[in-house]
């Protein structure tokens, strides 16, 4: 049976975007796959008063259960408004997204599973089907009210089956057209983030193309631009893991402070999953080590779930800029 996300408590992107671009932060969207994932993500929101996205991939849906996931989603709404109300602080927005969503299938079944945002990501096909299969989705996403984020240009990197070799960065000069063609509500872009723990090697000096966003942003001045890739691979993390018994190779992320930039600008969506892998990772090789003899997963899963939260608030207050504007998006929201 179908069910829309209203019912179950989340917003769709549109009010939280134009909030973004207007008071120059970023809204986090987060990935989870499972319950300890979901309870920092929202917890660490919770606590920073930061809107959220969280986010589903395909595996995650794969790996999850569809059905188990819309239910956790509408739990995660309750669990979060009951905390606020019990300690006095204001209810944050929580956004359902699919990410990297590869059909217009699939971005149906979303929608009628109670999503409030879905992404086409028609980024590896031809220009014309991109913006075909785009322009479906949309007519179909709009009807429900449920906002649509849409890709130009290739990331590097593994992402779900797909994986590219090389950055294909967007080119500015399509940017209107495809937005006018389609009527997505936001627009990924590739300007040199990339998927994966394994970005760019030790001694190179990752720069994301600022000056491609500038491009893009003065076509579609306003536009909410959206950032994949964006995980800084946490030094400690990585080396925590190889301490520990892992086998990691070296590697850096996007330097955090390009996108404390990229945040002030029309970016107004930046997608971290890798780093919460490292950090969750890490801690529970950590315990292994140190008590061998530790076998019930609470005592594991329940710090790593700690160690989350805490790396979700630091980037929400010190990357994102995301911390502190959930009130502003719930007034807004109250005069939508
Ligand atoms: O961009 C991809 C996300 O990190 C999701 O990864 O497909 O392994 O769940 P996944
Ligand atoms: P990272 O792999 O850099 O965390 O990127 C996540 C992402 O783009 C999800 O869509
Ligand atoms: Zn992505």
């Amino acid at each position: 049976m179908a069910v829309h996300y209203k019912g179950l408590g989340f917003v769709n992107t549109r009010v939280m975007f134009q909030e973004a671009v207007k008071d120059n932060f970023a809204v986090p969207a987060y990935n989870f796959n499972n319950m300890e994932q979901l309870q920092a993500i929202v917890t660490a929101c919770l606590d920073t008063q930061s809107p959220v996205i969280l986010q589903v991939s395909k595996g995650a849906r794969n790996y999850a259960d569809q059905t188990l996931l819309q239910y956790m989603g509408q739990g995660a709404v309750e669990m979060m408004k009951q905390s606020a109300r019990r300690r006095g602080l204001g209810e944050i927005p929580l956004v359902l997204h699919l990410d990297h969503g590869d059909s217009y299938e699939l971005c149906v079944s979303c929608i009628e599973s109670g999503f409030s945002s879905v992404m086409i990501d028609g980024s590896h096909l031809s220009y014309e089907e991109n913006v075909a299969v785009t322009k479906k989705v949309v007519a179909h996403a709009h009807d429900f009210d449920v906002t649509v984020e849409g890709e130009l240009g290739v990331l590097a990197g593994v992402e779900d089956e797909v994986s590219a070799e090389q950055h294909t960065y967007t080119k500015p000069e399509e940017v209107r057209d495809f937005v006018s063609q389609t009527g997505v509500d936001s627009l990924a872009i590739a300007i040199g983030t990339s998927h994966g723990a394994y970005k760019f090697k030790p001694g190179q000096h990752p720069e994301i193309r600022l000056d491609i966003l500038r491009e893009i942003e003065e076509r579609i001045p306003g536009f909410p631009v959206v950032l994949h890739g964006s995980s800084s691979v946490p030094q400690d993390a990585v080396a925590t893991i190889n301490r520990c018994g892992g086998r990691l190779k070296d590697s850096v992320g996007i330097p955090e402070d390009q996108l404390r930039q990229a945040a002030q600008s029309a970016v107004c969506k930046i997608n971290i999953d890798s780093d919460g892998r490292l950090v969750m990772t890490a801690k529970i090789r950590e315990i292994f080590a140190e008590k061998p003899e530790e076998f019930d997963p609470r005592k594991y899963l329940g710090p790593a779930r700690d160690a989350l939260k805490v790396m979700y608030m630091r980037k929400n207050r010190e990357v994102l800029a995301s911390a502190g504007r959930a009130p502003g998006i719930m007034k807004a929201l109250r005069g939508a």
